[in-house]
Protein backbone atom coordinates (compact mmCIF):
# COMPACT_ATOMS: atom_id res chain seq x y z
CA UNK A 1 0.00 0.00 0.00
CA UNK A 2 1.79 3.42 -1.13
CA UNK A 3 1.01 6.84 1.33
CA UNK A 4 -0.61 9.11 -0.73
CA UNK A 5 -1.71 12.75 -0.25
CA UNK A 6 -5.42 11.91 0.69
CA UNK A 7 -4.17 9.58 3.77
CA UNK A 8 -2.31 12.35 5.07
CA UNK A 9 -5.26 14.31 4.71
CA UNK A 10 -7.09 11.67 6.42
CA UNK A 11 -4.52 11.42 9.51
CA UNK A 12 -4.40 15.50 9.51
CA UNK A 13 -8.45 15.47 10.30
CA UNK A 14 -8.33 12.88 12.99
CA UNK A 15 -5.74 14.14 14.91
CA UNK A 16 -7.63 17.09 14.65
CA UNK A 17 -10.70 15.78 15.78
CA UNK A 18 -8.43 14.59 19.32
CA UNK A 19 -6.95 17.65 19.91
CA UNK A 20 -10.24 19.38 20.07
CA UNK A 21 -11.49 16.75 22.01
CA UNK A 22 -8.50 17.23 24.69
CA UNK A 23 -9.59 20.77 24.67
CA UNK A 24 -12.90 20.40 25.03
CA UNK A 25 -12.71 18.05 27.81
CA UNK A 26 -11.57 20.52 30.08
CA UNK A 27 -7.59 19.90 30.10
CA UNK A 28 -6.80 23.47 29.63
CA UNK A 29 -7.56 24.89 32.84
CA UNK A 30 -9.70 27.61 33.27
CA UNK A 31 -10.23 29.26 36.85
CA UNK A 32 -12.90 27.21 38.56
CA UNK A 33 -16.10 29.13 40.26
CA UNK A 34 -14.83 29.41 43.32
CA UNK A 35 -17.58 27.31 45.71
CA UNK A 36 -17.42 30.54 48.35
CA UNK A 37 -20.34 32.33 49.96
CA UNK A 38 -21.23 34.19 46.92
CA UNK A 39 -21.02 31.91 44.73
CA UNK A 40 -22.51 28.95 46.41
CA UNK A 41 -26.31 29.92 45.17
CA UNK A 42 -25.05 28.60 41.53
CA UNK A 43 -24.15 25.38 42.89
CA UNK A 44 -26.97 25.12 44.44
CA UNK A 45 -28.68 26.39 41.27
CA UNK A 46 -27.10 23.33 39.46
CA UNK A 47 -27.80 20.77 41.81
CA UNK A 48 -31.53 21.70 41.79
CA UNK A 49 -31.65 21.21 38.11
CA UNK A 50 -31.47 24.75 36.22
CA UNK A 51 -29.43 24.87 32.95
CA UNK A 52 -26.23 25.94 32.46
CA UNK A 53 -27.43 28.39 30.34
CA UNK A 54 -29.68 29.99 32.84
CA UNK A 55 -27.21 29.97 35.97
CA UNK A 56 -24.78 32.08 33.16
CA UNK A 57 -27.43 35.15 32.84
CA UNK A 58 -26.84 35.49 36.06
CA UNK A 59 -23.12 36.07 36.70
CA UNK A 60 -23.13 39.11 34.92
CA UNK A 61 -25.03 41.06 37.55
CA UNK A 62 -21.44 41.66 39.12
CA UNK A 63 -19.71 40.19 36.23
CA UNK A 64 -20.08 42.87 34.24
CA UNK A 65 -16.88 44.35 33.78
CA UNK A 66 -17.05 47.36 36.04
CA UNK A 67 -17.89 46.19 39.21
CA UNK A 68 -15.61 43.21 39.25
CA UNK A 69 -13.28 43.94 35.85
CA UNK A 70 -12.19 41.05 33.54
CA UNK A 71 -8.67 40.66 33.24
CA UNK A 72 -7.65 42.51 29.42
CA UNK A 73 -7.28 39.50 27.73
CA UNK A 74 -10.42 38.03 28.28
CA UNK A 75 -11.47 35.99 25.75
CA UNK A 76 -15.50 36.96 26.13
CA UNK A 77 -16.48 40.63 26.72
CA UNK A 78 -19.16 41.79 28.73
CA UNK A 79 -21.81 42.35 25.99
CA UNK A 80 -21.10 39.17 24.15
CA UNK A 81 -24.32 37.71 24.45
CA UNK A 82 -24.87 34.99 25.39
CA UNK A 83 -22.02 34.68 27.87
CA UNK A 84 -21.58 31.38 28.49
CA UNK A 85 -19.36 31.77 31.67
CA UNK A 86 -20.00 27.94 33.17
CA UNK A 87 -18.56 26.64 29.40
CA UNK A 88 -15.55 27.98 30.36
CA UNK A 89 -15.53 27.88 34.11
CA UNK A 90 -16.37 24.81 35.68
CA UNK A 91 -17.83 24.63 39.13
CA UNK A 92 -15.44 22.87 41.54
CA UNK A 93 -15.55 18.82 41.99
CA UNK A 94 -17.74 18.15 45.41
C1 LIG B 1 -22.95 38.64 43.89
C2 LIG B 1 -21.87 38.97 42.96
C3 LIG B 1 -21.29 37.85 42.11
C4 LIG B 1 -22.00 37.03 41.25
C5 LIG B 1 -23.49 37.04 40.93
C6 LIG B 1 -21.02 36.15 40.64
N1 LIG B 1 -19.76 36.44 41.11
FE1 LIG B 1 -18.01 35.54 40.56
N2 LIG B 1 -16.96 36.71 41.85
C7 LIG B 1 -17.53 37.69 42.66
C8 LIG B 1 -16.46 38.29 43.47
C9 LIG B 1 -16.66 39.41 44.48
C10 LIG B 1 -15.27 37.63 43.10
C11 LIG B 1 -13.86 37.85 43.64
C12 LIG B 1 -13.73 37.29 45.03
C13 LIG B 1 -14.04 35.83 45.08
O1 LIG B 1 -13.20 35.00 44.64
O2 LIG B 1 -15.12 35.45 45.60
C14 LIG B 1 -15.60 36.65 42.09
C15 LIG B 1 -14.69 35.81 41.49
C16 LIG B 1 -15.00 34.91 40.45
C17 LIG B 1 -14.04 34.09 39.75
C18 LIG B 1 -12.54 34.08 39.94
C19 LIG B 1 -12.13 33.24 41.09
C20 LIG B 1 -10.63 33.27 41.26
O3 LIG B 1 -10.12 32.26 41.73
O4 LIG B 1 -10.00 34.29 40.95
C21 LIG B 1 -14.74 33.35 38.84
C22 LIG B 1 -14.17 32.33 37.86
C23 LIG B 1 -16.13 33.70 38.97
N3 LIG B 1 -16.27 34.65 39.97
C24 LIG B 1 -17.14 33.19 38.21
C25 LIG B 1 -18.49 33.49 38.36
C26 LIG B 1 -19.55 32.87 37.59
C27 LIG B 1 -19.34 31.82 36.51
C28 LIG B 1 -20.71 33.41 38.01
C29 LIG B 1 -22.12 33.05 37.57
C30 LIG B 1 -22.50 31.63 37.76
C31 LIG B 1 -20.39 34.39 39.04
N4 LIG B 1 -19.04 34.40 39.23
C32 LIG B 1 -21.32 35.18 39.70
C33 LIG B 1 -18.85 38.06 42.72
C34 LIG B 1 -19.89 37.47 42.02
C1 LIG C 1 -14.49 31.40 26.07
C2 LIG C 1 -14.18 31.04 27.45
C3 LIG C 1 -14.60 31.97 28.57
C4 LIG C 1 -15.86 32.48 28.82
C5 LIG C 1 -17.13 32.30 28.01
C6 LIG C 1 -15.73 33.25 30.03
N1 LIG C 1 -14.44 33.20 30.49
FE1 LIG C 1 -13.71 34.09 32.17
N2 LIG C 1 -11.80 33.56 31.66
C7 LIG C 1 -11.47 32.74 30.60
C8 LIG C 1 -10.02 32.64 30.54
C9 LIG C 1 -9.25 31.82 29.50
C10 LIG C 1 -9.50 33.43 31.59
C11 LIG C 1 -8.04 33.70 31.93
C12 LIG C 1 -7.40 32.49 32.54
C13 LIG C 1 -7.94 32.22 33.90
O1 LIG C 1 -7.78 33.10 34.81
O2 LIG C 1 -8.53 31.16 34.11
C14 LIG C 1 -10.65 33.97 32.31
C15 LIG C 1 -10.58 34.76 33.45
C16 LIG C 1 -11.67 35.14 34.21
C17 LIG C 1 -11.62 35.77 35.51
C18 LIG C 1 -10.37 36.13 36.27
C19 LIG C 1 -9.90 34.91 37.00
C20 LIG C 1 -8.66 35.18 37.83
O3 LIG C 1 -8.07 34.17 38.27
O4 LIG C 1 -8.31 36.33 38.01
C21 LIG C 1 -12.92 35.94 35.95
C22 LIG C 1 -13.39 36.56 37.26
C23 LIG C 1 -13.77 35.43 34.89
N3 LIG C 1 -13.01 34.95 33.86
C24 LIG C 1 -15.16 35.43 34.96
C25 LIG C 1 -16.00 35.10 33.90
C26 LIG C 1 -17.45 35.30 33.91
C27 LIG C 1 -18.25 35.81 35.09
C28 LIG C 1 -17.90 34.93 32.68
C29 LIG C 1 -19.33 35.03 32.15
C30 LIG C 1 -19.93 36.38 32.23
C31 LIG C 1 -16.74 34.44 31.92
N4 LIG C 1 -15.63 34.57 32.69
C32 LIG C 1 -16.80 33.90 30.65
C33 LIG C 1 -12.35 32.14 29.74
C34 LIG C 1 -13.71 32.42 29.62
Amino acid sequence: MTFRKRDGLFLLIVAAVFITFYVISGSIKTTRVPYDETHRPFYEMREAGMKKIEVDAQCEQCHDGEQIAFPPEHPAKPGDAPMRCLFCHKLEDR
